[in-house]
């Protein structure tokens, strides 16, 4: 399973990289916000970051940018993608899965433009964007557990649907706003290709608290030995 960095902000994607090794990163505009630099300047900065990394290619670390939210015509969806797209070749457009972002992806795809369909809440949202080949479909965990939905059948019922009809490996799953390492291992049990979270969630995946106990012991242990 791929980990992707959900963020934009510079420190967070360089630490996440060199520390974790994660596979790509996911932005949308609320992580744009928050990194507080205007949209081109956000994202012209992770094209830069790519560069200097020798990280260039989508199949070598994508990064998924999304377009205007209030855009609702495909026409414009589209051109602003392409401006977007010009960024870096690095950059997958990021679009609603709404009937005119299922239109504009598709018209993306076919000029070579790589999209990934997001919003994604129910199975039925994600088998147009397999049909029309959008490269990832982003179905959304932590804003629907947040509400007391369970999405271990949902994300398992996305991947059987992608099983039955080949879609499976073509268009990859991100399961999108992933908040707990238990999601991160349900998505993985699921057979999700990707996981997309912020750091805190890849750091909170690797603390448990018998392996600080466990260390205390060895500590203690070590201390109580003549090692030299
Ligand atoms: C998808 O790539 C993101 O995880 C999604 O946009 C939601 O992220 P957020 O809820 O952390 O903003």
């Amino acid at each position: 399973m791929k980990y992707f960095l959900d963020s934009a902000k510079m420190d967070e994607i360089e630490y996440a990289y060199s520390t974790f090794g994660i596979d790509g990163v996911t932005t949308n505009p609320r992580h744009i916000m928050l990194s507080g630099k205007p949209f081109m300047k956000a994202i012209t900065d992770i094209a830069e970051w790519i560069k200097r990394e020798g990280l260039e290619g989508v199949s070598r670390f994508p990064v998924s940018v999304e377009i205007n939210p209030h855009l609702d015509n495909a026409d414009e969806m589209v051109e602003m993608a392409q401006k977007v797209a010009a960024v870096s070749p690095n950059f997958v457009i990021k679009i609603p899965a709404v009937e005119a972002g299922i239109t504009a992806a598709r018209r993306l795809e076919k000029m070579g433009i790589r999209t990934n369909v997001t919003l994604v809440f129910a199975p039925s949202q994600a088998i147009l964007p397999a049909k029309n080949g959008s490269l990832f479909v982003s179905p959304f965990i932590g804003w629907k557990e947040a509400n007391g939905e369970d999405c271990k059948e949902y994300i398992k019922n996305i991947v059987d649907i992608y099983k039955n009809y080949g879609f499976y490996g073509k268009t990859q799953i991100i399961c999108a706003a992933v908040r707990t390492p238990k999601q991160m291992v349900d998505c993985a049990l699921a057979g999700a290709d990707i996981v997309t979270a912020g750091l805190g969630v890849y750091q909170d995946s690797m603390k448990h608290a018998y392996t600080t106990q466990g260390l205390g012991t060895f500590m203690d242990a070590w201390d109580h030995t003549i090692t030299d």
